[in-house]
């Protein structure tokens, strides 16, 4: 038999690195995006332990990997370990897309980009002249602060049970817009998008803030997904959210940069966030 039969398209090796990691979406996401070019895709997920990120990148480059994703914890890490970082990357001092140049790693963070297109494309809810409330002040809400400044609301708040990491925020992105940083005790007013980005729905809580933040116009938005609507969603419909979002679109979105960034090709979003979000990607 000739050697043509035997020819299969090389695999291009690509993995999420974080931990845990059982759970990510971003194998298929990524196979459904690749499908859509039919790209031969090669897309693991790697648990790395604390203390091995540094070591575990250089191996799976030295692999033949061609392209990581990051999740909790080792954003931060991710940033330190990269040679060259985008502008956004810089300011979140978070990566979550890593890719590996003939010298140098490189690091971009896609997370804000993702988000800010999920609301304003997919939930057709234009941010520009919007009253912003963010809720929590870690990694989560840095990451995503710069584009969605940069989306041209009137003014974004960002409150914290925490007070001084709101401020801290405060005046590390005052150079992007109208932001002020407060306690969740401080926040009055209505709100037309309000982003959940604290930690609590993970223990199924709601940030202890005023429930009338919302009028009937706004849009809530959970960075967290699961399979039933998280607490944060729950609380903002009987406060009279009636737009409400978790963050599986997000989701989607910040992996389509990611792809974008290493296949040099745009995939379609909409379908892969409703075939994962129906569970069937039909794909391993
Ligand atoms: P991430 O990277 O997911 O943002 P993080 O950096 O640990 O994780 O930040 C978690 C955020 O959720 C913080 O803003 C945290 O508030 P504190 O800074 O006061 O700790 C917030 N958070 C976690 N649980 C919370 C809860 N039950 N109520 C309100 N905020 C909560």
């Amino acid at each position: 038999m000739s050697d043509l039969f035997d020819f299969e398209p090389q695999q291009q090796l690509f993995a999420v690195m974080g931990n845990p990691v059982e759970h990510s979406k971003s194998p298929q996401i990524h196979k459904l995006f690749a499908a859509q070019f039919n790209i031969v895709l090669d897309y693991q997920k790697i648990l790395v332990e604390p203390g091995g990120f540094e070591q575990a990148v250089s191996n799976f480059r030295a692999s033949g990997g061609r392209g990581l994703n990051v999740t909790v914890p080792f954003k931060l890490q991710a940033w330190y370990v990269c040679d060259q970082l985008t502008e956004r990357a810089r300011v979140a001092e978070a990566v979550n897309t890593i890719w590996f140049g003939e010298k140098r790693i490189h690091g971009d963070n896609t997370d804000g980009v993702g988000l800010v297109r999920d609301i304003t494309r997919n939930l057709a809810f234009p941010i520009r002249r919007v009253r912003a409330l963010v809720l929590g002040a870690g990694g989560a809400a840095r990451g995503v602060l710069g584009p969605l400044m940069s989306a041209g609301p009137d003014e974004v708040v960002v409150a914290n049970r925490t007070v001084d990491k709101a401020v801290l925020l405060e005046k590390h992105f005052v150079r992007f817009g109208n932001v002020r940083g407060c306690g969740l005790d401080d926040v009055s007013g209505k709100f037309d998008l309000v982003i959940n980005a604290t930690a609590a729905s993970l223990q199924g809580q709601v940030p202890a803030v005023a429930p009338e933040i919302f009028s009937d116009k706004s849009l809530a938005y959970d960075l967290m997904y699961g399979d039933e609507e998280t607490a944060f969603l729950v609380w903002a419909a009987e406060h009279g959210a009636t737009q409400r979002a978790d963050g599986l679109g997000m989701l989607v979105e910040q992996a389509a940069e990611s792809f974008t960034i290493w296949h040099n090709r745009t995939p379609q979003t909409l379908p892969v966030i409703e075939a994962v979000r129906s569970g069937a990607t039909g794909l391993a």
